[in-house]
Parts: C-alpha cells; sequence; structure tokens
C-alpha cells in the first residue's frame, strides 16, 4: 500500500468526526487535501469552516464549503489536520507546509483535535524531522542564532518559503526533543518568533492513523 492510499485511508475514516451542525476548522497538508476531497466526494454536508491556509480555503470553497473569519467564530467543537510527527503524549511537530501559526491558531479554538497521519508520523521521540519556526523576516538572523544556543540543534532558513502571513521559514535540524512544552514557552519566548511548529501546550485528542490492516484510533487518556 502506498503512503497516497494510507492517507486516503485516514482521510476517509476522519469524514465521521465532521459534526452534523456547526463550524468544522480545517488544517493543511497533503492528507488534509485528501481529506476535502473525500468531503466532496462523499457529498457531506458542512454547515462553515475556519481554514488554517489560503490553500485550504480555496479547496473549500471550489467544494462550495462557506469559510468563515476565524474572528467571528467563538470557539467551534472539532478541527482536523495532519502532523508531521506525533509522539505517544500527543505531542506534535507541525509546519512542513507552512501554515504551523494558522493551524495553532485554530487549534487553541476548538473542543476537539483530530489529528489524521499515516504510521509513518509516529515517533518515540519529536526532532527528526526539521522543527519549523515562523519568523519576523527582520528578525530572521537574530532568531538563528538564539535558536542555535538554545537547541544544540542546526537552524536553517527555508529558502523560497514566504508563509500566508508575510513571514519566513527556519528549520531546525538535529533535534531530539524530550521536554516539548519546555522547548515549546522557550521558542515562542524569543523575540521575533511569530510561531514554533511544536504543538505540546495543546496537543491532538484523538489520533486515527492509517496502517495497511486499517485505521486505528488512539485517544489521549482525559
Ligand atoms: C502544514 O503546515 C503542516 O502542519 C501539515 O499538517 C503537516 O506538514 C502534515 O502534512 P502532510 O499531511 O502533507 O504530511
Amino acid at each position: 500500500m502506498t503512503q497516497d492510499e494510507l492517507k486516503v485511508m485516514v482521510a476517509k475514516a476522519a469524514l465521521d468526526y465532521i459534526p452534523k451542525q456547526g463550524v468544522l476548522g480545517v488544517g493543511s497538508g497533503s492528507t488534509v487535501v485528501k481529506f476535502i476531497e473525500q468531503i466532496g466526494l462523499n457529498e457531506i454536508k458542512v454547515e462553515g469552516a475556519v481554514s488554517s491556509s489560503n490553500k485550504t480555503t480555496a479547496l473549500l470553497r471550489e467544494r462550495g464549503i462557506n469559510v468563515l473569519d476565524p474572528n467571528s467564530v467563538p470557539g467551534y467543537d472539532v478541527y482536523i489536520d495532519g502532523a508531521d510527527e506525533v509522539d505517544p503524549h500527543f505531542n506534535m511537530i507541525k509546519g512542513g507546509g507552512a501554515c504551523l501559526t494558522r493551524e495553532k491558531i485554530l487549534t487553541s479554538m476548538a473542543k476537539k483535535f483530530v489529528l489524521i497521519v499515516d504510521k509513518s508520523k509516529l515517533v518515540d521521540t519529536l526532532g527528526k524531522f526539521p522543527l519549523p519556526v515562523e519568523v519576523i523576516p527582520m528578525a530572521r538572523e537574530q532568531v538563528i542564532r538564539t535558536l542555535k544556543k538554545l537547541t544544540g540543534g542546526d537552524p536553517v532558513l527555508r529558502e523560497g518559503c514566504i508563509t500566508d502571513n508575510g513571514c519566513e521559514i527556519v528549520d531546525v535540524r538535529g533535534l531530539s526533543i524530550t521536554d516539548p512544552v519546555k522547548l515549546e514557552d522557550e521558542i515562542n519566548a524569543i523575540p521575533g518568533v511569530v510561531t514554533v511548529g511544536l504543538f505540546a501546550r495543546r496537543g491532538a485528542d484523538v489520533i486515527l492513523y492509517a496502517t495497511e490492516e486499517g485505521v486505528k484510533t488512539l485517544k489521549r487518556p482525559q
């Protein structure tokens, strides 16, 4: 089974989590693209959505889904998104697609975060995937110096990448993240950092992961 087929499988499984009424939060990335395709193919009704990227917004609108300004939404029930890595404590690295800031905003507004991944995203310790950090362009070099000292990793500007917010991405390579909450707080506190792609303070609530044997579900203990 290819990774693409696994993504379709988990995208289909996520349809069951779409609330019958109210707003749906929609993430970004190739797995989410499959999810949006499945919404269309299965003619699932979505009353309204909040979107984490311009690309997701365009795809939702193509399917006739009303995309709302998050400012007009006081909160909502379910956010569905992928990740680059997820650990056994439901902490994640996200931002491979450079949409981490809007993803984190929508995550913070949702009652439930349903993560959709294929099994290759499950890791014991976060950090093999380079950790994305969105930065204000004028602060980039200072942030890179600070990240080097703070993490001991190798921060590198993602060439040619400008986010939907007009910012840049620095990817920190060579990490082994043993305390994701602490690192999330420390990186977020660096002047010029918009958002770090560590989702630990607010991790996933449900993980749907696709395997050759079918989609498995993990629920965060309450
Ligand atoms: C987008 O910025 C990311 O956070 C994505 O959620 C993440 O990169 C997963 O993407 P794929 O579904 O393409 O692997």
